[in-house]
């Protein structure tokens, strides 16, 4: 069965008290709209049509920098109501037969399973029209299914419009339905403001379908059909979908000391044998291999991580890349296109950036290594400084295999230390340095016998004469 699915979006989201239109609000580092597209895209819906209308620019742009040219963006001007919004999403699915999902973009808890027992319920029934139901403690507000005595769906009331009797319903209608297009585009049509709020409803299509027969209802939970209207249900619905993602990758064989303190975004992969501590944030499209250990505190953005690789804690990645068995920190600083190769090590007070360490190689505390190639086993000692800035343009540090740098010692770029050259501690190397040679950049050490001694003994004296020449006075 072909499926097309309308998005309605255009609502403005008074209530998330934002300059940003709510759909873009984003939880676990999707906007809002995209958790409800993802869903109808796990069905091969296509084309996925999305209504817009506030904030209709920026919208727009982002679902098609989210999804490309499966989403195709029509635009609702004024709100005139939920059936308004449906015809207009139909202007783009002319000549489409098959099933219409119709959903909201402010819903990120559906789930795709939930939407395929939706289809099937329509598609077994062979009937127009099938739709979700729910059941709350406190339904004030939504659209309550009406029944007949033999349990048939007969149609929605709104909150707005219904007495006593409808409102005492605990049955509410949460706004998705599966309809058979054809069927859609003419109730479309007959459809009237005439109602409490002068707007179209979308609802009104359900007491069409029941008159051509029996409207199938799948019934979902409460929680998957959240809609989010302010800031608290945005976190309500963050902390489910964490909870879904965590279970997800905890069943695929990653360990979690504590779930509860673990935030992993949509689009991060982890293999198995990989384990999280507590604290750790993994966001956008961060790879991490099998047996990792992640400890507490780390953030990774963007960041592949190979297999047995140890990020150590507090340690902080973007766009980076560790190769196998590398290790990172604890307070461990790898900043975009920083590239550690197999068995590279990182440790703490480190900040390496657009620069790759070879196989083997250490930068085991206090460094700064920018724009720099550092070839395979090079050792660079504590406080070394990669001085790629000179207030103008980056420049590089190249250093070939093996290469030792002393403590303390500062790099300036460009520069080029050659293979198993041996830079001496406190150097400021601004030339470059040969294969194999010693390169000391410092002023010569000097000893001056007996000088300490006699420094000391005139500290001493003065030190007396003062205390003297206080007491004399008092
Ligand atoms: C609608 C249903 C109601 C249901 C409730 C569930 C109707 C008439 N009523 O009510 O039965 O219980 O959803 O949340 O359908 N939208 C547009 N353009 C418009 C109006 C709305 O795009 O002109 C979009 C909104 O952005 C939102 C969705 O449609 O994503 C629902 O709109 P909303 O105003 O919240 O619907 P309700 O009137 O609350
Ligand atoms: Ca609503």
């Amino acid at each position: 069965m072909t499926v097309a699915c309308i998005v309605l979006a255009a609502g403005k989201g008074t209530r998330m008290k934002s300059e940003t239109p709510k759909v873009l609000h984003a939880v676990l580092g999707r906007p809002l709209f995209a958790w409800p597209i993802e869903a109808a895209l796990t069905l091969e819906a296509n084309p996925v049509v999305c209504v817009t209308g506030h904030g209709r620019e920026l919208v727009d742009a982002a679902l098609v920098s989210a999804f490309g040219d499966v989403v195709r963006c029509v635009h609702q001007l004024e709100q005139k109501g939920t059936g308004h919004a449906a015809q207009i999403g139909m202007t783009a699915l002319e000549g489409f037969s098959g099933t219409v999902l119709i959903l909201y973009g402010d819903t990120p808890l559906i789930t795709a399973e939930s939407l395929r027992a939706l289809i099937d319920a329509r598609e077994q029934a062979g009937a127009p029209l099938a739709m979700w139901t729910t059941r709350i403690a406190d339904p004030t507000g939504y659209g309550r299914i009406v029944r007949d005595d033999k349990g048939q769906v007969t149609a929605i009331v709104e909150h707005k419009d219904a007495d006593e009797t409808v409102r005492a319903i605990d049955e509410i209608n949460p706004g998705m339905y599966a309809v058979d297009a054809a069927f859609l585009r003419d109730a479309l049509a007959g459809l009237s403001s005439d109602n409490a709020q002068g707007e179209l409803y979308l609802t009104d299509i359900v007491a069409r379908a029941a008159q051509q027969g029996a409207v199938p209802t799948v019934e979902v939970s409460a929680e998957e059909t959240l809609g989010v209207n302010d800031r608290v249900q945005l976190a309500e619905a963050g902390q489910v979908l964490r909870h879904r993602i965590n279970q997800r990758h905890m069943k695929n064989g990653v360990t979690m000391w504590d779930p509860a303190r673990v935030v992993i975004e949509a689009g991060v992969e982890i293999g198995p044998d990989t384990s999280l501590a507590v604290d750790v944030t993994l966001r956008g499209r961060t790879r991490i291999g099998r047996g990792v250990t992640v400890m507490p505190g780390a953030v990774l953005t963007d960041t592949v991580v190979d297999d047995g690789a140890t990020i150590h804690a507090y340690s902080v990645c973007e766009d980076a890349h560790m190769g196998a068995g590398a290790q990172l920190g604890p307070f461990g600083r790898l900043r975009p296109e920083a590239v550690l190769e197999e068995g590279a090590k990182v440790g703490n007070f480190v900040e390496v950036k657009k620069a790759r360490l070879g196989k083997g190689a250490k930068a085991n505390h206090l460094a700064y290594i920018g724009d720099a190639d550092v070839g395979p086993d090079c050792n660079i000692g504590a406080g070394t400084i990669t001085c790629n800035y000179d207030g103008f343009g980056k420049n590089l540090t190249v250093l070939g295999e093996g290469v030792f740098i002393g403590s303390n010692s500062t790099l300036v770029a460009p520069v080029t230390i050659a293979a198993r050259a041996y830079v001496g501690a406190g150097s400021t190397v601004a030339q470059d340095v040969p294969e194999g040679s010693l390169a000391i950049g410092r002023a010569r050490q000097e000893n001056k016998a007996g000088y300490a001694d006699r420094i000391r003994k005139r500290y001493q004296a003065r030190k007396k004469r003062i205390a003297d020449e206080k007491a004399g006075r008092s």
